[in-house]
């Protein structure tokens, strides 16, 4: 029998919690693909003996006994920072001997990284707020055809050649638009060439190994990073991620056929938050944001930066369920909310006098957006405790059932604390 193929995303800007779901679906699943993003992406995991791992590129299924963690063809990898994770696993006794890396993912570059600092800042204003690990200009030479991919480290003549070819232009726009040095051809081949020898026992064809796996009835979760509004396509752009974290994207850039998605699960905050610039309509600069960003502890966890804080965002919750085709929505951080008296739900927003329902065709009309709000009364109770749904105050159970009748999907998990079982599961996720 063929088993499916399982897709898990951020509904909103990220850092959702998607690690509770993985949690969750633990032991069920064969394979975890991360398929978009590279080290932008963070999370941190808690093994069941209480130890804590922050992961920025490693697909979180490398925590799990038995299963096989996957990078796919989608990715974009700093082979400087996979080879510190993975060593920095080996030295707490954990090995990444079954890690799979896809021959056809892109390397980020020296120049990736260098670019995407300089560009920045010459933005000045401007600028979108990257994680400056080179995420943007190493899929952006993806697109333009001049990318260097893992299987070229495999064939130094190549490498050389296709390095060679790339610097001639990057280092003319980095010398004279950006007045910084140059790149070395010879340094950076000899710099990759020995990450080479440390990832040649990973790489292979994921593509092959992937189909292979669901033939023979296996269960693959593919992991998006980032999320729904930071995609190149459907997010806020320009004020996105140079990748496609939607469900779609979990397809281009795994290499299994849309046909083998059976489940698409979106993880979403009980409130919103958001790291870099951009438009957030929700956003909150009094007293109620203080709250949600203290006891959320929202500092990124690639960067460390403050993440903005804001009501919970139905407008953005309804599209994502309809971009991704939603099955189940896994709603985080409850407990974040306990203590305020009033908590308001963003139904819609008023458009230069206009109301509207759904997010607004332009950028324009985005910026523009202001927030109408359906106040829903708070609860005091602590619901850490909580393990199922009547367990909780009634008007945590109200705005829970009004979150899934504004998004329209289910709310199948809500987590109610940071740690593992920390869950009231309304529905079992599969
Ligand atoms: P980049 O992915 O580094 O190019 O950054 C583009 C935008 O995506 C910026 O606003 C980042 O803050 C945001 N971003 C990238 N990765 C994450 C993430 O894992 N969580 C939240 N925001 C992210």
């Amino acid at each position: 029998m063929e088993m499916p193929a399982i897709v898990l995303i951020g509904a909103q800007w990220g850092d959702e919690g998607k690690g509770k779901v993985t949690d969750l679906l633990g032991g069920q699943v064969g394979y975890v693909v991360r398929y978009q993003g590279g080290n932008n992406a963070g999370h941190t995991v808690i093994t069941p003996d209480g130890q804590k791992y922050a992961l920025h590129l490693l697909p979180s299924g490398v925590l799990t006994p038995g299963c096989t963690p996957v990078i796919g063809n989608g990715v974009v990898i700093d082979p400087k920072v996979l080879i510190a994770e993975i060593d920095g696993l080996a030295e707490r006794g954990l090995s990444c001997e079954r890690l799979l890396i896809s021959a056809d993912a892109h390397l980020i570059m020296p120049h990736h990284r260098a670019l995407d600092r300089v560009v920045e800042r010459y933005l000045g204003s401007a600028r979108i707020g990257t994680t400056g690990r080179g995420i943007g200009p190493a899929y952006g030479d993806k697109v333009a055809r001049v990318g260097i991919r893992v299987q070229d480290l495999l064939d130094p003549g190549i490498l050389r050649k296709k390095l060679e070819m790339v610097l001639r232009e990057k280092n003319q726009v980095l010398v004279k638009v950006y007045n910084r040095k140059a790149i070395d051809v010879g340094a950076v081949v000899e710099e990759y060439l020995a990450y080479a020898e440390r990832l040649r026992p990973y790489i292979a064809d994921t593509r092959l190994v992937l189909g292979r796996a669901l033939e023979n009835g296996e269960t693959v979760l593919l992991e998006g990073a980032q999320a729904t509004l930071l995609d190149v396509d459907h997010g806020t752009y320009p004020f996105v991620t140079s990748s496609s974290p939607t469900a779609g994207g979990a397809c281009v850039g795994s290499g299994i056929p849309p046909t083998r998605i059976s489940q698409v699960i979106g993880v979403i905050k009980a409130y919103t938050t958001r790291v870099g610039a951009g438009p957030f309509p929700t956003e909150l600069f009094d007293d109620n944001g203080t709250h949600l960003a203290k006891v959320g502890v929202e500092f990124g966890t690639t960067t460390g930066r403050p993440r903005r804080v804001g009501w919970f965002d139905a407008v953005v919750g309804r599209y994502a369920v309809r971009v991704n085709g939603i099955s189940d929505l896994v709603v985080t951080k409850l407990d974040v909310l306990s203590g305020l008296p009033k908590v308001p739900i963003c139904v819609g927003y008023e458009v230069d006098g206009q109301r509207v329902d759904e997010m607004p065709m332009t950028q324009t009309a985005f910026h523009h957006a202001t927030p109408v709000y359906e106040e829903l009364d708070g609860w005091w109770e602590d619901v850490a405790k909580a393990r199922s749904f009547a367990d909780l105050p009634l008007n945590a159970q109200r705005y829970v059932e009004r979150i899934e009748s504004l998004c329209g999907a289910r709310v199948s998990v809500v987590g109610v604390g940071p740690g593992r079982e920390e869950n009231v599961v309304r529905h079992p996720l599969v």
